[in-house]
């Protein structure tokens, strides 16, 4: 003990075993396998770098808007260049090269939901959940191109169980067992301001998940790059959990990442508006760089071009293509790290005498790691930009903007779209949005070109009807 005691003091932790002491022999064992687990080496590092210095983030001296593919084509060469890249991505699904990966380790504090996010119900006719309609793409996406897509799932230890039980009770979504690999990501410890790693319990350090960052080693640690290479999938579609419209595993943005031999990829939105709350796509010294709303100056976020659009207009949407050799090279190098980022929290902790307390105010800094801070890590990277109403509709909070209730217009105003291009009437509105709740499920269609060929199919649709398509 006193050999530990000396170590921890090195670091200036040695206030994780202060009950030691108090604790049964399990809870004991319990604690010291967690110690063993703290990066003994970096968190001086971390402390003085992260925790106490609250403007860790560098910005560079230099940036300039990142390049990117339209999401339609404009000129008739890439037309073309869009209809190849179409051929090289469907080759890519129909030889079983790629698959999905969903993040889904976040706590989703904000939506009040109680359990793993996915398995929110969302779809606005058979209120199917997150976890169930990811699902059901891989599974059409196999379908329509005679293959399967693995599906790849990152838990946090917040709710690994939970989500393996879901996965279970669902029978895995008909997706197999088998093809469903569920892996945890990393933790970092919690500290206080002065740089004190917390207790949450007397025998617990007080940890949260290490950031959607984390999937780049856990991908790794976990097996599931070696179950990739098994499997021959070489490209790795990564999307958030809270989005429904994801185009899942979409060939015209695999293509365009193969045909211009990128190693990481994203598909980016145009911004609402100078200050929408999403990451900027940037790109200095020649590379792609995801500079995040708050740190990117008011000057740059408003500067517009000659025709009146944003300089800064690409925004980020967590929507990315990622080489499983990208993963291995990372990893390989040996000590692969991405920057982190501190959120100033409210953190339940011990107190010095060993009384639990629930702060009111923010009292520590939680670290993170974020997955578009290895893109610039890449050799090259593609920029595809994709359409709001057609594959961005997150549901992140419990009311107002990213509810719910948004996310579910926004599906049924997508299917509507697609009803509508492929000749069906959809009654609306006065203010133009759809007078019905429609749900078009991926086995029906995966895209508005799919549903024009199932035309004979749509019946009828009337005021206030429900429908759906499956
Ligand atoms: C994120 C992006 C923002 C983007 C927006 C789009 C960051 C820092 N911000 O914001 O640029 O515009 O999404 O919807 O990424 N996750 C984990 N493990 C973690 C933390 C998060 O798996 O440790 C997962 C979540 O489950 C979720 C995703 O990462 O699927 C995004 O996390 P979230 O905290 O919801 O990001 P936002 O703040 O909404």
């Amino acid at each position: 003990m006193e050999n530990l005691r000396k170590k921890l003091q090195l670091i200036n932790q040695s206030q994780v075993i202060d009950f030691m002491a108090e604790l049964s022999p399990d809870r004991k064992a319990s604690l010291l396998r967690q110690i063993e687990g703290l990066d003994f080496q970096k968190i001086p590092e971390w402390v003085e770098k992260y925790v106490k210095n609250e403007d860790c983030v560098k910005i560079p001296d230099h940036f300039d808007p990142a390049p990117s593919y339209p999401a339609r084509p404009n000129t008739a060469e890439q037309a073309k260049k869009y209809a190849e890249a179409v051929k090289i991505g469907e080759a890519v699904i129909s030889g079983g090269r790629a698959a999905g990966f969903v993040v889904a380790g976040g706590q989703g504090t904000r939506l009040g939901f109680d359990g793993p996010k996915g398995n929110y119900p969302i779809s606005p006719v058979e209120n199917k959940t997150l976890f169930r309609i990811f699902a059901e793409n891989l599974l059409a996406v196999g379908k329509k191109y005679n293959t399967t897509l693995p599906f790849y799932i990152m838990t946090s230890p917040l709710n690994d169980d939970a989500t393996v039980a879901i996965f279970q009770a669902a029978n895995y979504y008909g997706l197999g067992k088998e093809n469903v690999f569920i892996f945890q990501q990393g933790t970092l410890p919690n500290f206080d301001f002065d740089g004190n790693i917390l207790l949450s319990e007397k025998d617990q350090i007080a940890s949260s998940p290490d950031g959607h960052g984390g999937s780049l080693l856990a991908l790794y640690n976990s097996g599931a790059v070696a179950d990739m290479k098994k499997r021959g999938v070489e490209v790795l579609s990564y999307w958030q959990v809270d989005n429904p419209l994801i185009n899942a595993i979409d060939p015209l943005f695999i293509g365009l990442h193969v045909a211009d031999k990128a190693e990481m990829s994203s598909k980016a939105l145009l911004k609402a508006g100078p200050m929408e709350k999403v990451g900027n796509f940037c790109a200095v010294d020649g590379k792609v760089t995801v500079i995040e709303y708050s740190d990117l100056p008011d000057a740059a976020a408003h500067r517009k071009n000659d025709d009146g659009s944003l300089a800064f207009e690409l925004g980020s949407i967590g929507i990315h293509l990622i080489d499983v050799s990208f993963i291995e090279k990372l990893n390989n190098g040996g000590d692969f790290a991405l920057p982190l980022h501190r959120a100033v929290k409210k953190i339940p902790h011990m107190d010095k005498n060993g009384r639990r307390i629930q702060p009111e105010v923010p009292n520590g800094v939680k670290l993170e790691t974020f997955v578009f801070d290895a893109i610039p890590l890449a050799d090259r990277s593609v920029i595809l930009q994709t359409l709001r109403a057609e594959e961005f509709a997150p549901v992140k909070n419990a009311a107002g903007t990213d509810s719910a209730e948004v996310t579910r217009q926004m599906m049924t105003a997508r299917a509507a779209a697609w009803l509508e291009a492929a000749g069906a009437q959809v009654p609306r509105k006065p203010d133009g949005t759809p007078d019905c709740a429609l749900e078009i499920a991926p086995s029906f269609a995966l895209t508005a070109d799919d549903l024009k060929a199932r035309f004979n199919q749509i019946p009828k649709i009337k005021s206030g009807d429900e429908l759906y398509l499956g």
